[in-house]
């Protein structure tokens, strides 16, 4: 291990995540995970009662636990360079009677933990990749213990993280550089000028409150990568990962309005992501990773009619048109912790949609119905409810 992997686990192993900050984004979203489900269909889904599951970098241990709770069958490890994390993890999981997780110390850039005869259908990696000086070889061992079938959900911080500018704000400021937070009544009140100077761009809100833990490896690490996405995705793609999308991209849809999204046709989930992010200049992302190619619908004319669409479960049954096929059907998608996803679907639309079971060919579904009806509008609807991953 060389210095900077030794000043991080030297900070781990004073302070386990995620005690120093309470906040574990991803299991809370239902809708994260019907995305990452959405992303390997249609080859079956990563995120199922029984799934093998991979926490890399769990920390002591609490999105092992949030799994465990959602996915009482699953099989869910817990990995982590940090002995005092593993140690807390383990203790939890006992007085928590869970008999479906197992912890391990190891260091996830070391391949002597990737066994032959484990496969994991999902793996989770939150704020681990940024801090690992050998940032490949962690995909690559993800990679190699990912299943067929499998997802792996990895966030990371962006070039746009507020990080790099707080630290050489906060340097210029004390007329040193720092890579530790001294924690002082001033410093903080340093701190709490420099983001209130950076505005509203900061993207950490009363960070000057936080605890010295996280700013010391989350704001002053001794190393970090701050990458940008496409970096990621060149990485991922060296070892076999193909991306797969953000949850940045249907949600920044949800925001458009139909007579906009002709002009989005040509994006797949991948590509529309990656544009997604590159406008908006986010502090950080998940990405999504698959082994296969995800499947890419194309929205013209000659292909879209040939196309055999298939509504996702989550959706539920559609009523039925007995009605004016122009009336408006909005459909409101909600999910804890996200805005509502609409699809504002009028009765002929959601017609089509409830006709969708990956059966017939989209021109079959439509000439079943026998109403004749403006395509433009239904390839809308389409569009987003395959950006949002009800049909693939
Ligand atoms: C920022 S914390 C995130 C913890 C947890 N994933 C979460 O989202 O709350 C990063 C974790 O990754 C672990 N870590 C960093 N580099 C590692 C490595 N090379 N091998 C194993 N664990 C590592 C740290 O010990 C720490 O627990």
């Amino acid at each position: 291990m060389n210095k900077n992997s030794e000043e991080m686990k030297a900070l781990y192993e004073k302070s386990p995540y995620p005690q120093v900050l309470n906040a574990i984004q991803m299991q809370t979203v239902p809708m994260l995970i019907h995305w990452i489900n959405a992303a390997v269909a249609p080859n079956g889904i990563a995120l199922h009662p029984q799934a093998t599951i991979l926490s890399a970098g769990c920390g002591s241990g609490d999105e092992v636990f949030l799994l465990a709770k959602q996915f009482p069958e699953a099989r869910i490890t817990g990995l982590d360079f940090s002995a005092t994390a593993i140690r807390i993890a383990r203790e939890k999981a006992v007085a928590l009677q869970l008999k479906n997780v197992v912890f391990e110390t190891v260091d996830l850039t070391d391949d002597a933990w990737v066994s032959k005869d484990q496969r994991f259908d999902f793996i989770a990696c939150h704020g681990v990749a940024d801090f690992v000086d050998a940032p490949q070889k962690l995909l690559s061992n993800l990679s190699n213990c990912l299943s067929e079938n499998g997802v792996l959900c990895i966030t990371v911080n962006s070039p746009h993280h507020p990080a790099a500018r707080i630290q050489a704000a906060y340097a210029q400021l004390w007329g040193r550089s720092n890579t530790a937070f001294e924690d002082s009544e001033s410093h903080r009140k340093g701190l709490e000028m420099i983001t209130q100077l950076m505005g509203q761009t900061v993207g950490i809100e009363g960070i000057e409150k936080a605890p010295k833990a996280y700013l010391d490896v989350d704001i002053f690490p001794p190393f970090a990568q701050h990458l940008a996405a496409t970096t990621w995705i060149e990485y991922a793609r060296q070892v076999k990962l193909n991306f797969a999308g953000t949850l940045d991209g249907p949600v920044a849809l949800s925001q458009l309005e139909d007579k906009v999204m002709n002009l989005l046709y040509h994006f797949d989930r991948p590509s529309f992501s990656k544009w997604v992010l590159a406008l908006q200049n986010k502090p950080g992302t998940q990405l999504l990773f698959c082994k296969h190619t995800p499947a890419k619908i194309c929205f013209n004319s000659s292909q879209i009619s040939d196309w055999m669409p298939k509504l996702q479960p989550i959706l539920g049954q559609l009523p039925l048109m007995n009605c004016d096929p122009l009336e408006p059907r909005p459909v409101r998608l909600r999910f804890a912790g996200m805005p509502d996803l609409v699809l504002n679907t009028r009765a002929y639309d959601l017609e089509v949609l409830r006709r969708c079971d990956g059966q017939n060919m989209l021109k079959d579904i439509i000439k079943s119905i026998g109403v004749e009806q403006s395509q433009t509008n239904l390839w809308t609807q389409l569009f987003r409810a395959y950006q949002y991953g009800l049909i693939s």
